[in-house]
């Protein structure tokens, strides 16, 4: 849809119209959710949960360094045990390509498997998806079935080993995949591919690395901010949500400090999982439209490219939503519920850019250029106001203002989201979705409306 040639007015009125009409629907879409076994051991369980189920033979979906950390064994220990065989297909690389996907096809066409178990972060669980939805439409290419329900039959069965916390893919209705011809990325959309059960097995996150713990925290974090103030969030997204934003203020600089810490490793997994049940209903945002687009022309790692711009989305975002980002602030443990909004709100921003800092995410990209900008605004602009609710809507210029402050020269502090923001920000506020919150404590706020109801649940 070229929105272009629409007066910027009347196009953020229009979309937050059709948004909302959206929001309706999604509201009531029955989304199923998998049984989550939880704790260390956990993913030998789910190996005996296949086995029991009569699978005949399973393909693990998974990568080499999982392979090689000997992650796999609990759960085909157990697959043999229960009499399910299985083979494991391990070439999965970071935002799996369609020809990898489609060896993927073949192998489990080759070996006549009847399920599938992703083992590994969201590249693993979402090429399963991926898989799963192209055996069961052989007609269809993997482009073709890109978009919302483009398969008609239902996939074949997929569980989930997420190791990385996390896209929270083990719970949610998408399955991202790249498509380098096109140097971007392909989303599959369909409640029917949300995993059957899903393991949480702290044991298995111990080894991941720092910087990916950093990375993939921000990712779970971003998608429950997202949701959080975007405007599909129900009654029930808001309390995962708040969850999710607690538990990743509490532990995750636990997490890329001790990676041994199995309490830390735990919450996290459960936060990025309530982050997933959150997001996969309400949706994202801005964050992630950019993002993606970073992900697909300079293969960013996903968690990466959305902690980098969070910050300037938020600030960006902060007069049509002072209220929830108080109230996010509020459960980060940042601030007071008596205090002013205003200052809750960004109290939390600034909360944000220090947890950003202490885990050692960069303020800037590296592989950002100055030429590719304005057709990186256009297709993250394109991919949000076709599909995400956001609360404040951005011009091509003020989206292109938001991705220069992540160049590599435009600053290494964390005023750049500040300065950004005082340029481009909110001379245009009362345009705004949702208007700005008036000054008042976000205690008294809370007094009122959905806010209240998830800010207590
Ligand atoms: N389906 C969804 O709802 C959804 C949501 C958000 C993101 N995504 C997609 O998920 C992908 C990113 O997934 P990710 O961030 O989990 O990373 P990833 O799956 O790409 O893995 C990143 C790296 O971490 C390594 N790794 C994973 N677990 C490990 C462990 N326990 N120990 C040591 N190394 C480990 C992997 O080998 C890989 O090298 C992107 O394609 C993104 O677009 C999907
Ligand atoms: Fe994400």
């Amino acid at each position: 849809m070229n929105l272009d040639f629409i007066p910027e007015s009347t196009r953020a009125a229009g979309l937050g119209a059709l948004m909302k009409g959206a929001g309706a629907l999604t509201r009531v879409l029955p989304i199923p959710q998998p049984t989550l076994l939880i704790g260390p051991g956990s993913s030998r369980r789910l190996g005996q949960a296949i086995a029991a189920f009569g699978h005949e033979k399973v393909l693990v979906v998974t990568d080499k360094v999982i392979v090689r950390l000997g992650l796999l064994q609990g759960l085909t220990d157990a697959l043999t045990e229960g009499g399910a065989e299985y083979v494991v297909f391990d070439e999965i690389t970071p935002d799996a390509p369609i020809p990898l996907i489609e060896r993927g096809i073949a192998a489990f066409r080759d070996h006549q498997c009847d399920a599938l178990v992703a083992v590994g972060g969201g590249s693993s669980i979402d090429a399963a998806k991926a898989i799963a939805v192209a055996i069961a439409n052989p007609s269809r290419s993997l482009r073709a079935l890109a978009g919302y329900y483009k398969g008609l039959r239902t996939p074949m069965p997929v569980y989930a080993v997420p190791t990385t916390a996390g896209t929270g893919s083990e719970v949610t209705v998408a399955a991202v995949i790249a498509d380098p011809e096109r140097s971007s990325k392909l989303v599959i959309v369909d409640t029917r591919i949300v995993p059957r059960m899903a393991a949480l097995d702290p044991e298995l996150a111990t080894g991941l690395p720092p910087a990916i713990t950093a990375a993939t925290g921000i990712d779970a974090l971003t998608h429950a901010v997202e949701a959080f103030i975007g405007n599909w969030a129900t009654a029930q997204t808001d309390a995962l949500a708040l969850a999710a934003v607690g538990m990743i203020f509490s532990n995750l600089r636990t997490a890329c400090r001790d990676g041994g810490n199995l309490q830390a490793r735990e919450n996290m997994a459960l936060a990025s999982t309530w982050a997933g049940m959150a997001f996969t209903r309400a949706n994202v945002g801005y964050v992630h439209a950019i993002a993606h687009q970073f992900g697909g022309l300079y293969h960013t790692p996903h968690g990466l490219a959305n902690a980098i711009m969070l910050p300037h989305v938020l600030r960006f975002s902060a007069p049509a939503v002072t209220t929830q980002l108080a109230q996010l602030a509020v459960r980060a443990g940042l601030g007071e519920a008596t205090e002013h909004e205003e200052e809750l709100a960004e109290k939390f921003i600034e909360g944000v850019c220090a947890l950003n800092r202490d885990i050692g995410i960069p303020t800037t990209l590296e592989a950002l250029r100055e030429k590719d900008i304005p057709a990186l605004a256009r297709a993250a602009l394109r991919e949000a106001h076709t599909g995400y609710p956001v609360p404040r809507y951005m011009t091509q210029a003020q989206c292109e203002e938001m991705i220069r402050a992540v160049l590599p020269s435009a600053g290494k502090d964390d005023q750049a989201p500040r300065k950004a923001a005082r340029r481009t920000a909110t001379k245009t506020a009362a345009k705004a979705g949702r208007k700005a919150a008036p000054k008042t404590s976000a205690g008294a706020r809370a007094a009122s409306g959905r806010k209240r109801r998830s800010a207590q649940a």
